[in-house]
């Protein structure tokens, strides 16, 4: 199995790492990258081949994983235009649509079709990532099965079947971790404001958080069974949650992500035009 990596930084760093680890061979993994800085890390961590263009061997590979900022991405594809022998192409640049991909590599012999768009999100890097993932019609199963064991090297995978649910996955799994940490800074500050040292203030916070992220995944019961539980009535969470709910947290929060789907579907607007 040849797999060929357009773009060798922070999530082709996680992908080939988290792949290494589930027993991809290091011997099929080929990344271009123009940096060389960034070739010469990848070689020394994982022992990859590195290439600064693409040569035949990466038009030849099985699978191409795109992985330059969106705004790269159709000057990276250039020399891939027409040139692929048939590999599956996964993309998990934020915002791209396949048609645009899959116009920029087609070339002259009309749109490519065997692919494949995912929507990871920064958790990867710590294996514990959870990615969206849309397989064009022209992918069989074989197709998705295999896209699906490369993503889930790095964490879990949820399959949507249609394109466009992915920028509402952005929204929620892509830009959720920032809300995570801005949740996490908020009780960080409140601790902080109750006499805490930052350094017992951030471990409250932290594992609050950890733990309870921990147990609502490991208990049978709902988030919101869970909360229930800790809310006595006339108790101290009551408390709090009367005045969260009285500030509109709840709302705000499912705002905040059609706020940020609304942007996703902007920069695919603005990231795929000619
Ligand atoms: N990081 C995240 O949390 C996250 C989450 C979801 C999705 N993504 C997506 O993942 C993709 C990669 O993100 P990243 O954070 O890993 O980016 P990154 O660290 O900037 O890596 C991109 C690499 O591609 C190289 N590159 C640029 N143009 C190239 C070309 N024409 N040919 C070969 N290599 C080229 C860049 O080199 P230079 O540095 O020299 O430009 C850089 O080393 C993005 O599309 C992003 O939207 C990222």
């Amino acid at each position: 199995m040849k797999i060929a990596f357009l773009g060798g930084g922070n999530m082709a760093t996680a992908l080939i790492g988290g792949m290494v680890e589930c027993g991809f061979a290091p011997g099929g993994i080929c990344v271009v990258d123009l940096d060389e800085g960034a070739r010469a890390r990848l070689r020394a961590k994982f022992d990859v081949r590195t290439l600064a263009a693409p040569d035949a061997g990466v038009f030849a590979s099985d699978v191409l994983l795109l992985a330059v900022k969106p705004q790269q991405m159709k000057a990276a594809l250039a020399p891939f235009a027409g040139a692929l022998c048939g590999a599956l192409v996964i993309t998990i640049a934020a915002g791209l649509r396949l048609a645009d991909i899959a116009r920029w590599l087609g070339g002259r012999a009309g749109p490519y079709t065997r692919l494949v768009r995912c929507m990871p999100n920064t958790p990867a890097l710590i294996g514990a990532g959870i990615t969206g993932m849309y397989a064009a019609p022209a992918v069989d199963a074989a197709g998705r099965e295999l896209a699906e064991r490369i993503v889930s090297a790095v964490g879990n995978t949820v399959w949507v079947d249609d394109e466009a649910r992915l920028d509402a996955v952005t929204g929620i799994s892509g830009s959720g971790p920032a809300y995570v940490f801005h949740f996490i800074e908020a009780l960080e500050a409140a601790a902080c404001a109750q006499g805490f040292d930052a350094e017992s203030a951030r471990r409250l916070a932290l594992d609050t958080v950890l733990g309870s992220a921990r147990l609502a995944a490991a208990s049978a019961d709902a988030p919101a069974v869970l909360r229930e539980k800790v809310t006595s009535k006339g108790g101290t969470t009551a408390a709090a949650l009367a005045h969260l709910a009285a500030r509109g947290w709840y709302d705000a929060l499912i705002e905040a992500v059609e706020a940020a789907t609304a942007r996703s579907r902007e920069l695919g607007d603005q990231f795929g035009t000619d």
